[in-house]
Order: C-alpha cells, then sequence, then structure tokens
C-alpha cells in the first residue's frame, strides 16, 4: 500500500517562480511515488483576507490552473478545495477542543502574520505592542495551526511535503494528534511527518525573498515579454559599473543565481568565464539568461494557456477531485465520531 501526503496552498492568485519551484515540482516527483492529496486553502487565505474576497472564487481557479501546467497530473493526485469538504471544518472543531492555547500562541509565524495585517491597516510601528498585536488577531488566525492538522488528520496522511516555513505547524499536528490518541485511548491517527522539498530557493529580482507583495517576482503565468523586462530589472554585481570592468558572478546575487538554477553546466561555466573576463555585458547576459528562463517555462506556460482556454476542464477537475478527497475524508470524520462517541 501506497502512502499517503497531503499538502495545500493558499490561494493567493497566480503562483510565481518561488511556488514553482520550491514546492510544487516537488509535488510533481512525490504523486509518482505517494497516494497524493493537494488541495487549495482558500480557508487558511481568509483567516487575513476575509475583508478582501472578491478574488477569492478567481484566486482558486488561478492556483489550480497553475499546479495543472506545472505537472500535477489529476489522474495521479487528487486536487480539491479545502472549502467544498465541510467535515475538515468538523473535524477542526473536534481538534480545537483538545488544543491548548500555548501551544497555538506559541506559533512563529503568527506574529509575522499579525504584522502582515497590520502593515495592510496602515497603523505604525509604534503600535507594536502585545494589546494591540492581540487585538488584530482574530480567532481564527489563532487557530490557523489547529485547521492546518485538521487538513492533514482528514486523511489521516502519513508524510506532508511542505517547505521550511511550514515545519512548526506540523510539530503541533503531530502533538495533536497523540493528544487525540492518548486522550480517546486509541491509535488511529498517524503522527504526520514533513517531507522537506529538496528544490532550489530562489530569490526576488531584488535579492530579497520573492514574494508577491514585494513586486519582485516573476509569475508562471507571465508572458516571455514580461519575463525578460523583469529579468532585465534583476540587480548584478553592483561593483561593476561599466562594460568592460571585470565582473564577479559572486557578487551578483540575482542574476548569477538564477543562472546556477536554469543554466546548464557548460552556460554556468561560460557565464562565470565571460564575467570575470568582461567578455560580455549584464545587459547582454541577462537577456541570455531571460531566454533559457522561458525556455524551460514555455510547455508550462502552453499549458496553462490551454487550461486558461477550458474553464469548463478545471471545473470538471475540481469538482471530481473535491468529491473523491470529500469522500476519504466522511470515512475518517465518521471514525473520529464514533472514537469520541458522539451522538447518533
Ligand atoms: N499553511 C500552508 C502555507 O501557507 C498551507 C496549508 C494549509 C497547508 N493547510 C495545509 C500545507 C496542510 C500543508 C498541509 O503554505
Ligand atoms: Fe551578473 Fe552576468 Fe553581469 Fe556577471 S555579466 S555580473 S553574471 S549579470
Amino acid at each position: 500500500m501506497k502512502e499517503r501526503i497531503v499538502s495545500g496552498m493558499r490561494s493567493t492568485g497566480k503562483l510565481h517562480l518561488g511556488h514553482y519551484l520550491g514546492v510544487i515540482d516537488n509535488w510533481v516527483k512525490l504523486q509518482e511515488k505517494y497516494e497524493s492529496y493537494f488541495f487549495v486553502a482558500d480557508w487558511h487565505a481568509l483567516t487575513t483576507k476575509y475583508d478582501k474576497t472578491e478574488n477569492l472564487k478567481q484566486d482558486v481557479n488561478d492556483v489550480v490552473i497553475d499546479w495543472l501546467a506545472s505537472g500535477i497530473d489529476p489522474e495521479k493526485s487528487t486536487i480539491y478545495v479545502q472549502s467544498l469538504v465541510p467535515e475538515i471544518a468538523e473535524l477542526h472543531i473536534y481538534l480545537s477542543m483538545i488544543t491548548p492555547q500555548n501551544w497555538v500562541e506559541r506559533d512563529p509565524t503568527l506574529k509575522d502574520m499579525a504584522k502582515a495585517l497590520r502593515l495592510k491597516e496602515g497603523s505604525s510601528q509604534e503600535e507594536d505592542n502585545e494589546a494591540t498585536l492581540k487585538s488584530q488577531i482574530n480567532y481564527g488566525l489563532l487557530g490557523y495551526p489547529v485547521l492546518m492538522s485538521a487538513d492533514i488528520m482528514a486523511l489521516n496522511a502519513q508524510c506532508v511535503p511542505v517547505g521550511i516555513d511550514q515545519v512548526a505547524h506540523i510539530e503541533i499536528t503531530r502533538d495533536i494528534a497523540r493528544r487525540f490518541n492518548n486522550i480517546y485511548k486509541t491509535d488511529f491517527f498517524n503522527e504526520p511527518k514533513p517531507i522537506l522539498n529538496e528544490c532550489s530557493l530562489i530569490c526576488g529580482l531584488d535579492g530579497n525573498k520573492m514574494g508577491k507583495s514585494f513586486n519582485n517576482d516573476i509569475k508562471i503565468s507571465d508572458s516571455e515579454e514580461v519575463t525578460t523586462k523583469k529579468i532585465m530589472t534583476a540587480i548584478t554585481d553592483t561593483n561593476r559599473i561599466r562594460k568592460d570592468d571585470l565582473g564577479n558572478p559572486e557578487n551578483c546575487l540575482v542574476a548569477f543565481k538564477y543562472w546556477k538554477i536554469f543554466g546548464n553546466p557548460e552556460e554556468i561555466a561560460l557565464t562565470d568565464k565571460e564575467c570575470r573576463a568582461a567578455e560580455r555585458g549584464c545587459a547582454q547576459c541577462k537577456r541570455e539568461l531571460a531566454r533559457v528562463i522561458n525556455e524551460r517555462l514555455a510547455p508550462i506556460r502552453e499549458r496553462r494557456r490551454y487550461y486558461e482556454n477550458h474553464p469548463e476542464l478545471v471545473r470538471e477537475i475540481i469538482n471530481t477531485g473535491s468529491a473523491r478527497a470529500r469522500g476519504k475524508i466522511q470515512e475518517v470524520v465518521r471514525e473520529v465520531r464514533e472514537i469520541i462517541g458522539m451522538y447518533k
């Protein structure tokens, strides 16, 4: 029997290369080996975007289209939308009953999310005290890791492929699963393990973490022209002012790093050599880099256009996957009701 994995992504709209290289590419490999469930976490998106819901539906579609384009295969993996499986919310209630307050308050991402919220609301940094923080953290946001535990435990998954930033959440899930088993004297729940991505971390065009809100990302859905334009803004070796200044790829914090991700060994060696000898200028270097990146993304973008032009197909994949996931999750939650001793 194959082991089961589950992972999710918040519905934040069109995805960028950080998502693709850091997460999705890994899922595409894992779906060959595991019984795989991938879902759009639209409830998790609501924990911070509860007051900006006008793009919610489109955001879900965009995420799924990017997944399909990147090679998540609906024949191999079950693709679903969290909010189409209400039994996850039911499980979340049971788990919330047995989760101590200090477990969720320890969540290292909580303060960051609250800060992001505050920035959004435009209040000043001076208000950075405990009381203000607390007034900005809604009950739902506090429950973020408990809802995440419900996502994972709803499928009683053995493993969860995630980025390093989510490992603390999987730890809470393991704690909650163990506590459930102890309290109800059962061994029903697995203690799920994280599978860390072995993919490359790609920084943004400005050298910081790639992110939609930092305006430094390249989207899977960007056209070749837009991609090239963006690459031309990537920072390079800042000591190299004129074209005949000798360059140093080690100081080229974005363009050369991208070369190392997208170039083949010969291209990387050639870039390194010509940069050091000032045999190529940065503009030329980045134009070539853009070509290499566009070539790599071409088949993905073609598939993306196909799905974009066939919304009814995307709809059907979401509906079929959500029904399949729901069937499985209903079995788990029925068992949980039985174990707890709920009325029936
Ligand atoms: N919190 C995850 C993120 O922001 C998304 C997520 C929600 C998730 N539920 C999950 C990931 C369950 C793995 C398993 O990336
Ligand atoms: Fe970076 Fe290329 Fe310019 Fe060298 S030539 S500094 S590798 S962009």
